[in-house]
């Protein structure tokens, strides 16, 4: 079944946001920096989807703007991109089939490679900050005075 209507993009965003918040390469930048609220993001990307694939105009636009913010906190790589679009694909894959499916899987590589050639002159932070965003620092042992 291809995908038809708004309802049918939500199901692929949420299910999409199930495995990315839980992945072990880019879910921390969800979960720890971004610190996404889901019930608020959730129909955005849903308004997105259905702007790409169903013609609605129910997207307003700027969707570069917050991964440029992102990756001045933590920068966004080629990896983290590429196991989005993992993710991504074997969400749709999972789900759907069909004209529109394939678009969405197409369009996501098409948005992937402009914003990670976009951020190319975005500075971002090194490996140190992606660390630090990444661990907590704990204390063991006795308090000392
Ligand atoms: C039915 C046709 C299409 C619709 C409705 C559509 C819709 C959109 C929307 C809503 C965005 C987000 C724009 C923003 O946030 O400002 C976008 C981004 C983009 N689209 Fe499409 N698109 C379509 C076809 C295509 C095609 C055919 C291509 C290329 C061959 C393409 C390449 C891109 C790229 C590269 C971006 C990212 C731009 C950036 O922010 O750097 N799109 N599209
Ligand atoms: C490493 C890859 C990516 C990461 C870590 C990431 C992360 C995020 C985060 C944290 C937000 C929410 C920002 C906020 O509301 O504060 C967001 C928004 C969004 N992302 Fe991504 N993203 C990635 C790749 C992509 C790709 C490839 C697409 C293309 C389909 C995309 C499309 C969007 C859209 C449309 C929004 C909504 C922007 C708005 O609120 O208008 N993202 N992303």
């Amino acid at each position: 079944m291809d995908i038809r209507d708004r309802a049918d993009c939500e199901r692929l965003v949420r299910a999409f946001y199930a495995r990315a918040l839980s992945d072990p390469v880019i879910g921390f930048i969800f979960v720890d920096v971004a610190k996404l609220d889901l019930e608020t993001h959730v129909p955005r990307i849903t308004s997105f989807w259905e702007t790409v694939l169903l013609g609605a105009r129910s997207y307003g636009g700027g969707a570069f703007r917050p991964h440029a913010a992102l990756h001045r906190r933590v920068r966004l790589r080629r990896g983290h991109f590429e196991r989005w679009l993992v993710l991504w694909r074997a969400t749709v894959d999972e789900l759907f089939a069909g004209e529109r499916a394939e678009l969405a899987k197409a369009h996501a590589e098409r948005v992937a490679a402009a914003f990670l050639a976009r951020l190319a002159s975005i500075p971002a932070p090194d490996g140190p900050a992606v660390a630090a965003a990444g661990l907590a620092v704990t204390h063991h042992g006795p308090d000392l005075p």
